[in-house]
């Protein structure tokens, strides 16, 4: 038997990125690069970073803030607060439980999640979870990552690629039929080292050798996590549609991860899925990590391209190696 007593979905989004826009202009001044090699073989065109008082927590808590207005609900009445992020303020305590102290969410137990870009959709699968089994009523769902602050911005390969940014969902019980038709996650730890940060854990503690070696801003192997990832997309995406009962004809968006325009191409044409029903806007943000996909989505909602009942299909990919996708039918009206 389904443990699924409540049907479960979305009922609000929102998000925030950082007022100050680093254009491939800017980039061109401080290391050796192009703004034609960077739209050309990316698509971004610019991205948002935080100032020197901002962390993961403060873009969370406004996008918070946004998603709880949009559902119509108080913070009193979330029962959890789950932060998907890589940059969190501090190894402990969680960001959630900072995000939680920021909105007056007294009633919520709070935790963070790490699956790298893949995380919010991981964290999604976790708050449909509870819901579903009737556990708790109201779950808030953020994305948050400050970038910039593990970036090596003297070098070229990774610089041009991310952006600071927060996304927020609220997952709420929903009319019988609407919300998540299925989620899919998955992780191959063997390729592990083609994207991560080494230092600042308990294998080698901050230290002045770690600092010294630059051993604190994300590695990446580009070309290997290329190549998964326009294989994952197109499989992952898939193997949720058909968990859903659907086919690929009756999804009216798809909001993949914004990494780079040529891998959600890629992924475009194995699916078979023309670029109209696809959102993007990493031209804008750059690839935010975990924040990515739930700023997509709330944008896609707010901007009319998604309306009550459409087949939503999120997919993304990333360190670990992660990967998650799911299918809901949108269940709140977007007028
Ligand atoms: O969220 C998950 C995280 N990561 C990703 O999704 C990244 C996946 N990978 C990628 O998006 C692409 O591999 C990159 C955009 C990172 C790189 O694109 P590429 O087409 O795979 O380029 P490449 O790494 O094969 O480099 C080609 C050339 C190299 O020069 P040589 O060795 O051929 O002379 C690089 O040194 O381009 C050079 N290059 C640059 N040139 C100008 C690398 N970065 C730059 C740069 N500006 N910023």
């Amino acid at each position: 038997m389904k443990p699924v007593l409540f049907s479960s979905g979305i009922i609000g989004t929102g998000s925030y990125v950082p007022e100050k826009v680093i254009t491939n202009q800017d980039l061109e001044k401080i290391v050796n690069t192009s703004d034609e090699w960077i739209t050309s073989r990316t698509g971004i065109r610019e991205r948002r970073i935080v100032n020197d008082e901002q962390a993961t927590s403060d873009l969370s808590t406004i996008a918070a803030k946004r998603a709880l207005e949009d559902a119509g609900l108080n913070a009193e009445e979330i029962d959890l607060i789950i932060v998907a992020t890589i940059t969190p303020d501090m190894s402990f305590p969680s960001t959630a439980c900072i995000v939680q102290n920021n909105i007056g969410a007294v009633r919520g137990a709070a935790f963070d999640l790490e699956a790298a870009c893949s995380g919010f959709l991981y964290a999604l699968n976790v708050a449909n979870q509870f819901v579903a089994t009737g556990f708790y009523k109201n779950i808030l769902v953020i994305g948050a990552e400050c970038l910039s602050r593990i970036t090596n911005w003297k070098d070229r390969r990774t610089c041009i690629l991310f952006g600071d940014g927060a996304g927020a969902a609220v997952v709420s019980r929903v009319e019988e039929g609407y919300g998540f038709l299925s989620h899919y996650m998955g992780a191959d730890g063997n390729g592990g080292d083609s994207l991560n940060l080494k230092a600042g854990g308990s294998r080698l503690p901050a230290s002045m050798a770690t600092i010294e070696q630059e051993l604190h801003y994300i590695h990446m192997d580009g070309s290997e996590v290329f190549k998964f990832a326009v294989r994952i997309m197109a499989s992952a995406a898939e193997e949720a549609i058909k968990r859903a009962g659907i086919t690929k004809e009756q999804i009216d968006s798809l909001i993949p991860h914004q990494a780079n325009i040529r891998i959600i191409k890629g992924a475009a044409k194995r699916l078979n899925l023309g670029m109209d029903k696809i959102f993007v806007n990493l031209d804008h943000y750059g690839n935010m990590s975990a924040a990515s996909i739930p700023v997509a989505l709330d944008e896609a909602v707010r901007s009319g391209k998604i309306r009550k009942g459409d087949n939503v299909c999120m997919v993304g990919f990333g360190g670990g190696l992660t990967w998650a996708s799911n299918v809901l039918k949108w269940a709140v009206d977007t007028e």
